[in-house]
């Protein structure tokens, strides 16, 4: 990350996560998907920063939430993918590159958890806000699109450089990978990388940011030829989108 932009991990709710990134140097903030106001607004206040705008991946109140406080207080450009998001103001096209001043990032259409959900990748560094597509070791439920959709927007962050950096929208890891341990008791690979994820954990209560090149041989919805499970696939004979589908409706039933 560049000295000069910091992205502040804020804990919001039960298990959800809005993120703040902000220069020092400009002394300019961006939130993405803020549930509470109050913590945010404390934060930007405290470091003496100018909200410039606020990011929204999907329409689900737990991630649009803290949208009319900030507004009410800031006045400032709300982009999110439908613009019946209360205060959001600014529609964010697909594949639109969206320039913040001190960040630029391409919003990303991918449907499947809703029909409306965005990420926002900034390929110059390597960091993509991923709302409820993926998470760590997991991927968000299915509520609007089909399992198709949902197959096809995780493939387009399967091609997303190993190096990237994922922030999501919820911490859902140690559940996560307590469902594979038990869904796959005899994939010791998964011990190893657990030992990963609880050290993290415990060193700083998060497992935020978490690097893709990990997904790909960890997650299985990512269902990369890298992966633990293309062994299990095909003794199962599972091609990837019959293999997603019964990892995801198994996950469903936990
Ligand atoms: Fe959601």
């Amino acid at each position: 990350m560049n000295e000069n932009i910091k992205i502040q991990i804020c804990k919001q709710l039960k298990d959800n996560y809005s993120y703040i990134i902000y220069s020092k140097k400009f002394k300019k903030a961006i939130v993405i998907d803020p549930s509470e106001a109050d913590p945010i607004l404390k934060f930007l206040e405290l470091n003496n920063l100018d909200l410039i705008a606020v990011l929204i991946t999907h329409h689900h109140s737990d991630h649009t939430s803290g949208i009319d406080k900030i507004y009410k207080n800031k006045k400032v450009n709300v982009y999110s993918p439908n613009l019946k998001i209360e205060f959001s103001n600014i529609k964010i096209n697909n594949n639109e590159i969206i320039d913040l001043f001190f960040i630029k990032f391409k919003a990303i259409f991918l449907p499947g958890h809703t029909n409306d959900h965005v990420v926002f990748y900034c390929e110059e560094k390597n960091i993509l806000f991923s709302g409820d597509t993926i998470f760590s070791l997991g991927c968000g439920r299915i509520f609007e699109g089909s399992i198709k959709d949902m197959y096809n927007s995780l493939q387009k962050i399967n091609k997303m450089p190993d190096k990237t950096m994922i922030f999501c929208g919820h911490e859902y890891t140690l559940n996560n990978l307590n469902f594979l341990k038990s869904t796959f008791p005899n994939l010791k690979e998964l011990d190893d990388y657990s030992l990963k994820i609880n050290t993290k954990f415990k060193d700083t209560e998060t497992t935020m940011p978490f690097l893709l090149g990990d997904e790909k041989i960890y997650n299985p919805y990512l269902c990369n030829k890298r992966s633990i499970y293309e062994k299990f696939k095909s003794i199962n004979n599972y091609n990837n989108l019959s293999f997603f589908k019964y990892i995801r409706d198994l996950k469903d039933l936990y």
